[in-house]
Parts: C-alpha cells; structure tokens; sequence
C-alpha cells in the first residue's frame, strides 16, 4: 500500500511561539517509528521560528492552517498561499468545519482556495465532515459526498497526489465524543469508494484519508487500525506533546 500514514496536529488558535517552539521540539525528540508522517498545523505567526528550531532530520512537516483564494491584493489581514510556498511550508489545510462556520467559508470559496493552493505548490489537508442533526438524519454519507464533489471532483489524478483527505464529524470535534471506529471506517470506505468511481484505483489507494474528532492517546489505536483510516488530524490532544506521541506511536 502506497498512501502515508500521518498524524497531523492541528494546534488552532493556541499557544504562543515559544510554547510552540517547547511543544513542537518535546515531539520532535520523542522516539516514534520512521514510517509515520508527522505534520503540524500551526499558526502563521509559528511557521518561521519552528523552522529554524525543528531539525529538518526530526521529519516533522509543518502546515499552515488557512490561506486566501488569491495570490496578493488589498485583503488586508490575509495570508496567501504565494507567500506560504515561498516560505516552504509544505502544507496547508482547508475547509475545516470551524472556517465553514465561523468565517462563513462555502464550497464555492473552498474550491477558489484549493485551486490557488495547488497552483503555489502547497499540498493540501482538505476536511470535510456532518454536522450532528445530518448524522442523526442518516444523510451523512451524502453530505460528505456533496462536499467533496463541490471542491476535489473536479481536480485531476495528477493533482490528487497532493491531497490528503481529513473526515471530521463536527459532532465530534472538541466535545469529548468520537466516532466509533465503526462509524469512521463506514464513512472512510465510503469515501475511498468516490474516489475510485471519481478518479480509479490508483488515487483510490494512494490517498490518505485522515480521521479528527476527539482523537486521544486512549482511542488512536483503534481507530487507525481500521483499513481506510490512514491516521488522524488531532486537535486538543496534539498540544500534549507526551500524548500525541503516544498517537503518532498508535499505528
Ligand atoms: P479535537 O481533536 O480537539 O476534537 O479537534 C479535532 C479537529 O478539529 C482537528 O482539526
């Protein structure tokens, strides 16, 4: 099997730069196998001091966690993903629920920024994932569906190599419940299933479909052994660096 396996932090809106920089070097130190991915998506103001302090031999690749639709302009506040590849950051994640709901970002708007972030050469972390009343509704499966043909249907099999898919349930997110592994695998399955009709076998397999939503050190294992779960976006649980060790460990 081609596809990575990767544990991906997802820091938000937390931790100064030298807590970061402590954070990110207590996971970079840690023992962990050499077959596992680690990202970290930290924010803006992080990205030039973790490079200079985070040995490019600790193999921790760092993402940004937004990026604008356009290359520059007068979007005063904004950061776009022009300058983000020419810092070198390899990734750069978009489309995750709290965008959709706080910075009101649609599928329209998403398909605009993954189009310019593939354009800068930036790999992308694109989520997508219910909210609890579709769950309840049974119409979770084509709501996600209707998300990622929105955004990734359209790209080409070449482009898809930069893509790495996170299913996040928002039900799930930051409130202590996670998707049981069953629900996980039942959704990642079905995702790798569109993407086989959308794009064949080959992007089917290579493609690394990550789970986030209350991800912890006590749940990793489980859920990264289901076989369409290629591993997890953590939120809360990476800004422990003990812990999200054990997860990067978990697979
Ligand atoms: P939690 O792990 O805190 O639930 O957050 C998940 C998430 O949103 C990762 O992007």
């Amino acid at each position: 099997m081609a596809r990575k396996q990767i544990a991906a932090g997802n820091w938000k809106m937390n931790t100064t730069i030298s807590e970061g920089v402590e954070l990110a070097q207590a996971i970079a130190s840690a023992q962990r196998s050499d077959q596992t991915l680690t990202i970290l998506g930290v924010p803006f103001t992080h990205i030039y001091p973790l490079q200079k302090k985070i040995k490019a031999s600790s193999k921790i690749l760092l993402a940004a966690q937004n990026c604008h639709h356009l290359k520059s302009g007068a979007y005063t506040g904004e950061i776009s993903p022009t300058m983000l590849a020419a810092m070198k950051v390899p990734y750069v994640i978009l489309g995750h629920s709290e965008r959709r709901e706080y910075n009101h970002e649609d599928n329209a708007l998403l398909s605009l920024k993954l189009r310019a972030a593939l354009d800068s050469g930036l790999k992308v972390i694109f989520c997508c994932g219910e909210a609890l009343d579709i769950r309840k509704s049974g119409e979770h499966i084509s709501y996600v569906k209707s998300q990622l043909a929105a955004s990734i249907f359209h790209l080409s099999a070449q482009e898809m190599k930069n893509i790495v898919i996170a299913y996040e349930p928002i039900w799930a997110i930051g409130t202590g419940e996670t998707a049981s592994p069953a629900q996980a695998q039942e959704m990642h399955e079905a995702i790798r299933k569109m993407l086989l009709k959308q794009f064949g076998k080959r992007v089917a397999e290579n493609t690394s479909i990550l789970y986030g939503g209350s991800v912890k050190a006590s749940n990793a294992k489980e859920i990264f052994g289901q076989p369409d779960v290629d591993g997890g976006l953590v939120g809360g649980a990476s800004l422990n660096a003990a812990e999200f060790v054990q997860i990067i460990n978990a697979f």
